[in-house]
């Protein structure tokens, strides 16, 4: 037993001394740029610019989920075969459009030629009310200089770190640097802009996703030095819960800006704010908006 003892004694102490430096040295994430302007009011997030309520990834989308009142404008990035930034969620066209096949084996001219309104619908396919309308898949270039203002969470859909080299290169040229806040679910992609990008927003990779929930669930969340400034995380993952009140907590407290998604219904997104959530990502700004008591203008955007 005593021989026991003194062979863990080793590897106990290293653990305990790589702990304790850790704990020393650790470093909370500090408040973005991109966030500085909200002060502690919880942020509504158009999810696709709102894909609930009209064609996703639009300039439509928007433009109305703008003059909703929204805080931030989500949106995804693919690649067109001749290389320009295009925001389309899918990584083929069948789902939005009425063309066929990958994005990339698309020209940007033959992308903006199809029609991005063309599947939505709001009553299960009886009707496609956005159908002929002129809406189209927009270049991310487009969305820069349409909505300079406007804050935006743009989401890197390529798997491999090409596309950020090029994100980071417009971001800067049209001095959106603390404009934006960029995440992926592609590890390499986020280092990469990362690297090309070092004084950008970003959010959490699944690595530091999963690397905080390891933390959190061993007590040691205050260990967590980010290398990011946002959480973005849903309530449930694969049958899991990801978003604990314990989880919000710890984020918190290491100055993590927490936003969950895809929260579409209110009372979820009363029952998460209440927890500590810093935002929804909805494809019903409308809904959390009401739930938040700011005015919402939907008939307005009518007239
Ligand atoms: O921020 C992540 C959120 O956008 C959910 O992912 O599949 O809708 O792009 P997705
Ligand atoms: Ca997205």
């Amino acid at each position: 037993m005593l021989r026991f003892a003194r062979f863990l004694f080793a590897p106990l102490l290293l653990i305990a001394i790589a702990v304790l430096v850790l704990a020393l040295t650790s470093r909370p994430a500090t408040q973005p740029a991109v966030l500085a302007a909200f002060a502690d009011q919880p942020l509504v997030i158009a999810h696709r610019g709102g894909k609930g309520l009209w064609p996703e990834n639009s300039l439509f989308a928007f433009e109305r989920a703008r003059a909703l009142g929204v805080d931030m404008l989500e949106m995804d990035l693919q690649l067109s075969s001749d290389g320009e930034l295009v925001v389309i969620h899918d990584s083929t066209l069948e789902r939005t459009t009425n063309g066929q096949g990958a994005v990339v084996a698309h020209s940007v001219a033959q992308l903006q030629a199809l029609d991005a309104g063309y599947r939505w619908s709001a009553d299960g396919g009886a009707s496609h009310p956005y159908r002929d309308q002129g809406i189209a898949i927009p270049t991310f270039a487009e969305v820069l200089e349409r909505f300079p203002g406007m804050p935006k969470v743009i989401e890197i859909k390529a798997p491999d770190a090409g596309m950020a080299a090029q994100l980071c290169t417009a971001i800067v040229a049209n001095d959106q640097q603390d404009r934006v806040l960029v995440g992926s679910f592609h590890e390499r992609s986020l280092q990469s802009f990362r690297q090309h990008c070092p004084l950008v927003a970003t959010s959490a990779g699944p690595g530091s996703i999963r690397l905080l929930l390891a933390l959190n669930w061993l007590g040691l969340g205050s260990l967590l030095s980010p290398s990011y400034q946002v959480l973005q995380i849903p309530e449930r993952h694969s049958g899991v819960q990801i978003a604990s009140p314990r989880l919000l907590r710890t984020a918190q407290a290491r100055g993590l800006n927490v936003q969950l998604w895809t929260i579409n219904e209110q009372p979820a997104m009363r029952r998460l704010l209440e927890q500590g959530a810093h935002g929804l990502i909805t494809d019903y700004p409308d809904r959390a908006l009401q739930l938040l008591g700011r005015s919402t203008q939907l008939g307005a955007l009518d007239q």
